[in-house]
């Protein structure tokens, strides 16, 4: 299959896709949509014959099967023993899910219901800090527990009518010390997110904060939450039962933003909105399990994936949101789909066959075309481009100024696939008066060879139920493509030795040990810092 894949792709990869809408009904038939969403795919190379041979990979792969495994609570991250059910958070008026034989929605629920009475006391000011209503809120996490509701809080920034809400990731001290430098400790909430509660940063972040707090206020403690899978670890550093927001371990660290983590952006934009998010990815679930692969936005977005990954060998993915507020969305991105899919074997442990997931990366338009567009346009490789487009945004009185992002973003994919000529580049030399060697020379640094694809998800305004379906899409597109890689998207082992040798390292950093056994380029550069730290 992969070898008719990899043909098609020889067979067709000269092939102008601008040529491709000699078919009038090109740009509908290569489309798809869920009621106000639109996936248009149609400036890729991808033809019917393509397309039937990718959808063939989602029944080789018995997706529809693993798809239903998950939504059913199986254990399908089975080098942890996992069931993989972030679904089950947003599964808001669905039936039982079970998980051992038992139901995890009546628990789902209480902990909703517990999070928005919260919520709800903050924002009224009945929750109060020990020197009145919280005015701020700092949510401690990294990873899975801070690029969720951070890139969820900027999103959704027009619907935030809550306390201000700060992220503090980084265990560099800069991070912390330049959010506690713009809040009081005595009206600021700290809200210590970790599934684990064990996470380097994050703990050495919390007790940061506890020490910022403790110098001014009399029982620092009683400002903290948490949000974590370890009940006995939160009470250890002293968190009290009722401000511990606890979920389980089939929340995946980069799929948890729908629970608990994502307090903090309840917190700022009230749990009605946060519900909508909910609602959001409700529905894209729903239209996952329900809709026919060839309509089915998640699979359609995975196998353009495969299609530019696997097959043609384009290793990266630039996401490029002309949406402003979706700034951290390709970070976010970042993690879901690099750390779910960036595995060398497959779920049995043979090395895999194709490439991994692809890089993935980007920067909202228009700040992206005054910077890397370049290479994107004439660079040497190409890279698959996922332009984001929202018809309108939130500020009507500048409406003028949104429709020219929106012109720019259309522009980017139509030069993309269109591409200038020698031929239109030596005419605009001509037209400049140039002759000879020197026109030929200039025509040469203007043409852009194009046939470059992208797709297009447009949708009508960036609200919290389309926040909540974008990310769900996202959610079912890694899942789709790591179906059909064959690997397990749900574990991240990848990061584990890192966090070992930084462990080794950390007493040799502080001079507390010998650098014995590092090599000698590490041991260089520990005795370099050392001597300038
Ligand atoms: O190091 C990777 C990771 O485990 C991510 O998967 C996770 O989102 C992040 O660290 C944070 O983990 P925790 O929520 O347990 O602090």
């Amino acid at each position: 299959m992969w070898n008719d894949l990899r043909a098609h792709h020889e067979a067709t990869r000269d092939r102008p896709i601008l040529s491709l809408f000699d078919d009038p009904a090109r740009a509908e038939t290569f489309s798809a949509r869920l009621g106000d969403l639109l996936l248009d795919y149609s400036k890729t190379n991808l033809d019917a014959e393509g397309l039937r041979l990718l959808l063939a990979l989602l029944d080789k792969a018995r997706v529809a099967e693993k798809r239903d495994a998950m939504f059913a609570g199986a254990k399908i991250n089975e080098t942890e023993g996992r069931a993989v059910l972030h679904t089950a958070l947003r599964n808001l008026d669905g039936g039982p899910v079970l998980v051992d034989g038992q139901d995890v929605m009546p628990g789902v629920l209480d902990t909703l219901a517990r999070m928005e009475a919260f919520a709800t006391a903050i924002r009224e000011g009945r929750e109060a800090g020990q020197g009145g209503p919280y005015t701020d809120v700092v949510n401690i996490g990294i990873g899975g527990s801070d690029l969720g509701p951070k890139m969820g809080a900027i999103a959704l920034a027009p619907y935030a009518d809550g306390p201000r809400t700060h992220f503090v990731s980084n265990v560099d001290p800069a991070d912390i010390a330049d959010v506690l430098r713009a809040c009081d400790p005595a009206t600021t909430l700290v809200i210590v997110a970790s599934k684990t509660f064990t996470t380097q940063e994050t703990m050495a972040n919390a007790q940061t904060a506890k020490a910022w707090m403790s110098q001014t206020v009399r029982d620092p403690a009683a400002q903290f939450a948490a949000l974590s899978t370890a009940g006995d670890r939160t009470a250890a550093f002293g968190i009290s039962p009722e401000r511990v927001f606890g979920f389980e371990d089939w929340v995946g660290g980069r799929y948890s933003m729908w629970g608990p983590i994502g307090l903090s952006l309840m917190i700022a934009i009230g749990p009605d909105a946060f519900r909508a998010v909910l609602r959001g990815g409700q529905a894209m679930d729903l239209h996952f399990r329900s809709a026919a692969w060839h309509e089915n936005l998640p699979a359609l977005l995975a196998l353009v994936g495969i299609w530019h990954n696997q097959v043609c060998g384009h290793a990266t993915r630039a996401v490029l949101p002309y949406d402003n507020r979706l700034s951290r969305l390709p970070a976010y991105l970042q993690q879901l789909e690099m750390e779910s899919n960036g595995k060398r074997v497959a779920m049995d442990g043979t090395p895999l066959t194709v490439d991994s997931g692809p890089v993935v990366w980007g920067e909202p338009g228009t700040n992206g075309q005054h910077a890397f567009y370049q290479l994107i346009h004439q660079g040497t490789r190409v890279i698959p481009c996922e332009f984001l487009l929202a018809a309108r945004g939130h500020e009507d009185d500048l409406h003028h100024q949104h429709q020219l992002l929106l012109a720019n973003g259309l522009a980017q994919s139509e030069a993309l696939m269109r591409g200038r000529s020698l031929d239109e580049a030596r005419a605009l030399m001509a037209a400049k008066g140039l002759t000879g060697a020197e026109l030929e020379r200039q025509a040469s640094h203007r043409v852009f060879p194009g046939n470059r694809p992208s797709t297009t998800l447009a949708y009508p305004v960036l609200d919290p139920f389309t926040l909540g379906q974008i990310v769900a899409l996202y959610e079912h597109r890694v899942f789709v493509e790591g179906a059909i890689l064959g690997l397990n998207s749900y574990d991240q082992w990848g990061v584990e030795l890192g966090k070992e040798l930084a462990s080794t390292l950390a007493p040799m950093v502080a001079g507390e040990q010998g650098t014995d056994g590092k090599d000698a380029s590490t041991a260089g550069l520990v005795s370099f810092l050392r001597a300038h730290g």
